[in-house]
């Protein structure tokens, strides 16, 4: 997209006086456990003398996650790009083609790439910025292995009829789950859907153990190969089945994440007061279209993303963008730019723009707005105030 020059739309010096933001407002702020209480866990770490490989925390976490998201077969993982490579050979998914979306982080299309897999990207919806299930079938050819959809921004992709193309091709389907902690549709815990599902713990998200993720399998004998996967596929002391690679968890991370788990619910209940405050504040504003609530889905408010019309609201995305930072307002573009266009695959068919133009245009116009538990309503009400006072229109 073309960025407009912000010098030439100086933020006016009033706007700064009222509004800055003495200390800096991020796009998230994890959400930290007592302190007191994770001293206890280390203590008894300390006792244990057990740092890694399925300790007594990885244990209780694996079990206690797995109660929260209905998830009997998860495994732990050290974060969610690793746990995506294992998912793919857990399939034996190391060649071909598969299905996924251009929206997304770069660690969804790098997994392919890693594993000797061509991405085929897939434009968005433009309402739910996820996987376009009417625009998938038309990518399916011989070497099509599966399908990998993101629920972005922890929205749901259309589960059932992802689910339908699949069985009617015979592909697998692995979902980047990495946004979607604790979202439930139709009263279904989101990671049940599809072959496996992918969450990732990483600092940034709602659920954290400051690095960090989960794979979520169906079966039993399922989880049982990626355990031995994500532990350079050791099976016993003298049985190497295959080419694992080093996924682990270690304690240290399980025992943080235990009392994450305490406070989730929690952060999930203030994040919500965040958007509806946002929602409230920003609502028939011009040219800044923002997401709703689904029918039938229990979010996690995971992001907040805004959309921006440049010729309704008379800036761009990237003028709000640089002149948010002058407030010392940190929002992010993601995903800005598309994976398609990063060099590695933009000369693959699927990558060409004219091929993908929602996905284009959403991230032209995409931002996220700062959204964490503890950020105020105080807070969001002077963001939006920031966000009001920057229209150029009329
Ligand atoms: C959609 C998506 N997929 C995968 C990942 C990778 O997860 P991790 O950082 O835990 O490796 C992230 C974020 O970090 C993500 O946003």
């Amino acid at each position: 997209m073309k960025a407009r020059n912000p010098e030439a739309a100086p933020v006016p010096e009033n706007l700064l006086a009222e509004y800055r933001f003495a200390e800096p407002i991020y796009v998230t702020s994890p959400s930290l456990v007592p302190l007191d209480e994770y001293t206890k866990l280390l203590e008894k770490i300390w006792e244990g003398r057990r740092l890694a490989n399925n300790g007594p925390f990885h244990r209780e976490l694996e079990r206690r996650l797995g109660e929260r998201l209905d998830a009997e077969h998860l495994s732990l993982f050290c974060n969610g790009t690793i746990a995506l490579l294992v998912a793919l050979q857990a399939l034996r998914i190391d060649g071909g083609e598969v299905i996924t979306t251009p929206f997304t982080f770069p660690a969804t299309a790098h997994v392919l790439y890693w594993n000797n897999v061509r991405p085929v990207f897939c434009d968005i919806d433009p309402v739910s910025f996820n996987m376009d299930p009417d625009r998938i079938e038309e990518l399916i050819g011989p070497e099509t292995k599966a399908i990998l959809p993101v629920h972005v921004y922890g929205t749901p992709c259309d589960v059932d009829r992802i689910q339908a193309i699949a069985e009617r091709h015979g592909l697998a389907v692995v979902y980047d789950a990495a946004h979607a902690f604790g979202v439930r549709y139709r009263g279904k815990s989101l990671v049940t859907h599809g072959d496996l599902s992918v969450l990732s713990f990483h600092a940034t998200k709602l659920f954290t153990t400051a690095e960090g993720g989960a794979l979520i399998a169906k079966s039993g004998a399922q989880k049982q190969r990626i355990d031995f996967l994500k532990n350079f596929g050791i099976a016993d002391e003298e049985t190497v089945i295959g080419p694992g690679i080093n996924g682990k968890m270690n304690e240290l991370q399980a025992a943080y994440g235990l009392l994450q788990l305490d406070t989730v619910d929690e952060e999930i209940a203030n994040r919500r007061k965040v958007a509806e405050t946002y929602r409230e504040e920003l609502a028939e504003l011009a040219g800044i279209q923002m997401t709703s609530d689904v029918p039938d889905v229990e979010h996690n408010y995971a992001y907040f993303p805004i959309l921006v019309d440049a010729d309704l609201y008379g800036r761009t995305r990237n003028e709000l963008y640089d002149c948010l930072k002058a407030f010392n307002v940190h929002a992010r573009k993601y995903f800005y730019p598309l994976c398609s266009s990063y060099p590695t695959y933009a000369s693959l068919p699927s990558a060409r723009p004219a091929n993908l133009p929602v996905a284009g245009r959403v991230a032209d116009q995409v931002l996220c707005l700062p959204i964490f538990g503890s950020l105020g309503t105080d807070a969001v009400r002077t963001v939006s105030a920031i966000v009001r006072e920057l229209a150029r229109t009329g």
